[in-house]
């Protein structure tokens, strides 16, 4: 699993040390849902399958530890806050029981007010969604789902090691939109060893057809200690090849311009109106909290982390404890170059005036990023090196 940062110890009463103004940004909430019935080969998120898990570490127990935090969340952060949005990830967030999330964001509004009209997204598994579920969700007010579609090919999914078929895609969407859901999004990789461009096309056009409002597009990282990560040291798998990627990449965006998406970050393409909330407050460096085991949480400069492992964080909630593992406070080089790093990702891009001529003239030069009414923006070229950009950026 990804390996976090050292920090500073966290205090046990969750305190920080400056909170800051709170209600000068939009206040997000994230909530972890570390469950999967099997786990994918190439994913290294902080989830456990049934078998890992003590009895009383199940997804059953997770609603009380979750609730638990909240309460520790509002005494933390003491103001009235609204809550900007929410956001229930995974893992998979799709296997709790509808009435475990109405009763979880029934408990949150007797801490927090929520926003009118605020965005709830739930990621899904294609083969967890069933009427039932779906019908619960929307009426406890999740009104956007985000679905792991992958590919449509039955190839890559297999060597992805999910477990849906393709067919469960289409099927799941029929069931949301007959509960009432019109705003979901679909997700994608590409560059999954042996996957062709011609599959890459097929799953592309297949997620057309279904006609989403958003789609988001990740190229495979293969994760060292993942099993995909040994099948790659094994040499069984050939690593993603750079080019094949931006192939990918490049073939993503043409297909998702010619059917009225743009992109909005380097990911993740929406119809207009319908980018992710959520997502956005992220990467214009809102506050949130990350509720739920390994949740990470940004208050003001102040970022901490919790127990990666459910049994912990739940002991910790258990205690009237504080589940954080470590924090860190941020510097104001750290908070400039993280904010250069996120803005930059964006297609509202970043203030040009922030720079040295130079460095514009040069990534200029290299096409990597263009200058429209003042703001540095990447090219296509640009997305598919934007850690270049940002290094030559923050340098
Ligand atoms: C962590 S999952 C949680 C949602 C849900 N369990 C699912 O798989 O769709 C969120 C997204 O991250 C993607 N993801 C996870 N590990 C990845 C990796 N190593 N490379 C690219 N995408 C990855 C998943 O495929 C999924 O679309
Ligand atoms: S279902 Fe999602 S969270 Fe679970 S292992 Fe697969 S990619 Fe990771």
């Amino acid at each position: 699993m990804a390996v976090l940062p050292e920090g500073d110890p966290a205090p046990r009463d969750g305190k920080l040390p400056n909170k800051g103004e709170l209600t000068k940004k939009p206040f997000s909430l994230y909530v972890h849902v570390p469950y999967c019935a099997k786990r994918c080969g190439y994913c290294d998120f902080n989830t456990y399958t049934p078998s890992e898990l003590d009895r009383e570490d199940q997804i059953s127990s997770w609603l009380d530890s979750a609730m638990k935090e909240t309460v520790l969340a509002k005494k933390v952060l003491e103001d009235e806050l609204t809550i900007d949005t929410i956001f229930f990830g995974g893992g998979t967030p799709s296997l709790l029981d509808g009435q475990i999330v109405q009763e979880f964001l029934n408990n949150l509004q007797r801490h927090f007010h929520l926003k009118d009209n605020l965005e709830i997204t739930l990621e899904a598994n294609p083969d967890t969604i069933t009427k039932e579920k779906s019908d619960l969700w929307i009426k406890s007010g999740i009104n956007r789902i985000s679905i792991g579609m992958q590919s449509s090919a039955k190839n890559v999914l297999q060597i992805l090691d999910r477990t849906h078929n393709p067919e469960n895609v289409m099927n799941s969407v029929s069931i949301l939109k007959e509960a009432g859901f019109t705003n979901f999004s679909l997700d994608l990789i590409y560059g999954t060893p042996g996957e062709t461009l011609q599959e890459w096309k097929k799953t592309l056009e297949d997620a057309i057809l279904i006609n989403p409002p958003h789609i988001s597009a990740y190229s495979l990282v293969i994760e060292p200690g993942t099993k995909m990560g040994s099948e790659l040291n094994r040499g069984e798998i050939q690593p993603v090849n750079d080019d094949d990627a931006a192939d990918k990449y490049q073939l993503a965006e043409k297909i998702f311009n010619d059917n009225d998406f743009s992109w909005y970050e380097i990911s993740n393409w929406s119809k207009p109106g319908k980018e992710c909330q959520h997502n956005l407050n992220y990467w214009l460096g809102n506050n949130w909290w990350g509720i739920g085991p390994g949740a990470h949480s940004h208050i003001n400069g102040v970022r901490w982390w919790n127990h990666k492992l459910p049994k912990i964080w739940r002991e910790n909630l258990e205690l009237n404890q504080s589940p954080a593992l470590a924090r860190e406070v941020l510097t104001e080089k750290q908070i400039g170059d993280e904010r250069v790093m996120l803005l930059s990702r964006l297609k509202n891009g970043i203030k040009e005036s922030d720079f040295e001529e130079k460095k514009i003239d040069n990534l200029i030069k290299q096409n990597l990023v263009l200058v429209d009414s003042g703001k540095i923006i990447l090219t296509v070229e640009g997305r598919l090196l934007a850690d270049v950009v940002f290094r030559q950026l923050t340098d």
